[in-house]
This record gives C-alpha cells, sequence and structure tokens, in this order.
C-alpha cells in the first residue's frame, strides 16, 4: 500500500476509508512511562531541539498505541525562541516569556525567525521519522497567529486573554503588524516540514474561542487563512480550535482540509454546519479516558455513530491528553475504535 492511500490520508481527503483512523493530540508526553523516563534525563526544550531523541519519543507513542498517524514531537512555541523573548518552561508549570510584548514598541524588538535556520532541528526530526516509519503518514503541526500572540503578550498561559484583548482593541495597526507577522513565519514553518515529509499539518488554534465571531473575522480570520494557503496542494491541511462552537463557519472560511472539533459540540451538527467538501477531526471528551472500559466503549460508539461511517472523519479527542491518563485505556480506545469502525 503506498502511503498515500493509507486511511488517515484517505480521510483528510474525504475519500472512503476501511475503518476511521485515529491518533491523539498529545500522544506522546507524560502520561507515557517512556516519557517520563526520558525526561529524567533531559529537560523539555532539550528534547524538542535534539532530532534523534524527538524522533525517538515520537515513534515510541506510535508503536506503543498504534495509532494511524504519527506527530512530530515539538511544540508550538518553538518560533517564540528565535523571535528572542525568553521562552522557558518551568519544571511541572506551563511555558512562561521573560520579556513579554506589552506595547506597539515592543514589536520592534522581535527577532526575524526564519524557520529553515533557526528551527531546522525540526525538519531533521521529521526526516529520521520519515525514514524510521515508512509506512505511518506523520503529521506536523505550528501553533495559529492568535495563540502565539496570546503566549507573546501574555507572557504564559491566560484565563481571560485581557492584555492579548486589549492591545488588540487599542492597538490594532500593532495587533495587525504583529499577526501578519506570525502568519509568515507559521507559512513558512509549515512549508518546511511539509517538504522535510510532513504528509499534513495541523495549525493549532487552542485558544481562539476565547473570541466572538466578528472579532475572529476582524481579527485573526485573514491571518489563519494566510497560514493555511501556503500548503494549498502540498498537504492536507487541519485546522484545531477548542471552544469553538461560534465560530465554526468561520474557522471553515479560513481554511483547512479537516476542521477539528472540541468535545462541547455535537460530531454530526457541527459537520452539518460546516457543510459539504471538508472532514472533520475528533471529538472526545480527554476525561472519558478516565472512565471505565464499558462507559469508554460507549462514548467511541456514540461518536462513530454520529460520523455514521461517512468518508473524512478522523477519530481523536477534543483536546490534548492529559498527564494523568492511564496507558492502558488510550491502547484500548484506539483498538475499539479500529474495531467498531471496520466496514
Ligand atoms: O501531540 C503530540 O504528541 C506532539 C507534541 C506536542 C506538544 N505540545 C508537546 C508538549 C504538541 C502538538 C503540542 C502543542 C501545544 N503546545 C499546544 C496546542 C495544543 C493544546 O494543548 O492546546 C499548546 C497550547 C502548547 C503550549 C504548551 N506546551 C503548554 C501550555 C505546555 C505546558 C502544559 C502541559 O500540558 O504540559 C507545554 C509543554 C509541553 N508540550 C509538554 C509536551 C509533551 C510537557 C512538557 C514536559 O515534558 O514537562
Amino acid at each position: 500500500m503506498s502511503l498515500r492511500d493509507h486511511p488517515f490520508l484517505k480521510a483528510c481527503r474525504g475519500e472512503p476509508a476501511p475503518y476511521t483512523p485515529v491518533w491523539l493530540m498529545r500522544q506522546a508526553g507524560r502520561y507515557m512511562p517512556e516519557y517520563r523516563a526520558l525526561r529524567e534525563r533531559c529537560d523539555f526544550l532539550s528534547l524538542c531541539t535534539n532530532p534523534e531523541l524527538a524522533a525517538e519519543v515520537t515513534i515510541t507513542a506510535v508503536r506503543r498505541l498504534e495509532v494511524d498517524a504519527a506527530i512530530i514531537f515539538a511544540d508550538i512555541l518553538l518560533p517564540l525562541i528565535p523571535m528572542g523573548v525568553g521562552l522557558h518552561y518551568a519544571a511541572g508549570g506551563g511555558p512562561t516569556i521573560e520579556r513579554p510584548l506589552r506595547a506597539a514598541a515592543d514589536l520592534e524588538r522581535l527577532a526575524p525567525v526564519d524557520p529553515a535556520t533557526s528551527l531546522g532541528f525540526v525538519a531533521d526530526a521529521i526526516r529520521i521519522v520519515r525514514r524510521e516509519l515508512p509506512d505511518r503518514p506523520l503529521i506536523g503541526f505550528a501553533g495559529a497567529p492568535f495563540t502565539l500572540a496570546s503566549y507573546l503578550i501574555e507572557g504564559g498561559s491566560s484565563r481571560d486573554y485581557r492584555r492579548t484583548k486589549t492591545l488588540m482593541y487599542r492597538e490594532p495597526a500593532a495587533w495587525h503588524r504583529l499577526m501578519e507577522m506570525l502568519a509568515q513565519i507559521t507559512a513558512d514553518y509549515l512549508a518546511m516540514q511539509a517538504a522535510a515529509g510532513a504528509d499534513a499539518v495541523q495549525l493549532f488554534d487552542s485558544w481562539v474561542g476565547a473570541l466572538s465571531p466578528a472579532d475572529y473575522r476582524r481579527f485573526v480570520m485573514p491571518y489563519s487563512r494566510a497560514a493555511l494557503a501556503a500548503l494549498a496542494g502540498r498537504v492536507p491541511t487541519i485546522h484545531f480550535g477548542t471552544g469553538t462552537a461560534g465560530l465554526l463557519e468561520a474557522m471553515r472560511e479560513a481554511g483547512g482540509d479537516v476542521i477539528g472539533l472540541d468535545w462541547r459540540v455535537d460530531l454530526a451538527e457541527a459537520w452539518a454546519r460546516l457543510g459539504p467538501g471538508v472532514a472533520v477531526q475528533g471529538n472526545l471528551d480527554p476525561m472519558v479516558l478516565f472512565a471505565d472500559r464499558d462507559e469508554l466503549r460507549r462514548q467511541v460508539r456514540a461518536i462513530l455513530d454520529r460520523a455514521a461511517g461517512r468518508p473524512g472523519h478522523i477519530f481523536n479527542l477534543g483536546h490534548g491528553i492529559l498527564p494523568q491518563t492511564p496507558v492502558d485505556n488510550v491502547i484500548a480506545m484506539v483498538e475499539m475504535v479500529h474495531e467498531m469502525s471496520r466496514r
């Protein structure tokens, strides 16, 4: 079978597949003992920037779970390193940025980013995985301009995006300049990953659900569209966000061959709203992986029922796996999807 005919890539193109392909956001991570063992010897950024280790983490997760796609081990915030804002990952905590953007003038000190030179380690890791896993589709990814901007401005994670929205409303010219810059970096970074051998790419707009539909269209959509358009005709694109029940039509307009759904929407209703000609990915609540097997089976079946075997469904969680998730349940879930969806 050529890689092009893999059920995952067929589903990305909206073609019928012999079973529903499945992978999981954050499928390589702290819930896995192999990952924790490696992290005892190596901090997170060293892991991301070492192509052999990043490839090993990617491949271990695929072999352990038997998922239908690998996702390159990296982080959406890596392009912030060459920008020179002082990105750190606190042990056990989230990312922090030492010198966040707080005003228009701060934009001047952002160093220009050429992914080919400063993020080449990701391309190297992709080439290793492509060689070692020749029969498994490999997903590349990047953060979307809004989600990246929110980290740059807030200096870390945020509950209300107060600083981000303040800059957006009070200094719209600076906002648009920043978003244009981030869209260009994201487009170049994703194109580099596709050129290195990624078979599909996912744009993570994890926090975009914080916006009203009107603000999404005005302040974000042109930039997500530009980042996705750069991949058109190269590899399929997956456009993902959370809390996006009010934004689905607009996200579809922005682009993506596949739209990622979180668990707060009904898959069939969301797909109907998106309209024909687009695939969907999702949308099990990651918390269901803490349930017993009967409940897990019921919930997996419910999602497959909502998709009803229509071409173009990729099974996934509605957001990333949590660190406390029992590995056995994850393995069982992947098996369930394969077994229940075979046609
Ligand atoms: O999916 C995969 O297996 C590939 C690897 C991957 C990571 N981060 C590894 C990671 C991917 C696709 C991401 C995306 C990412 N990173 C997003 C978008 C997806 C989402 O969850 O919404 C975001 C917002 C980030 C930023 C980020 N990186 C945060 C908020 C954190 C800390 C919180 C957390 O969950 O740990 C990270 C760190 C991070 N990224 C870890 C991993 C495995 C944990 C680091 C560690 O080992 O301590």
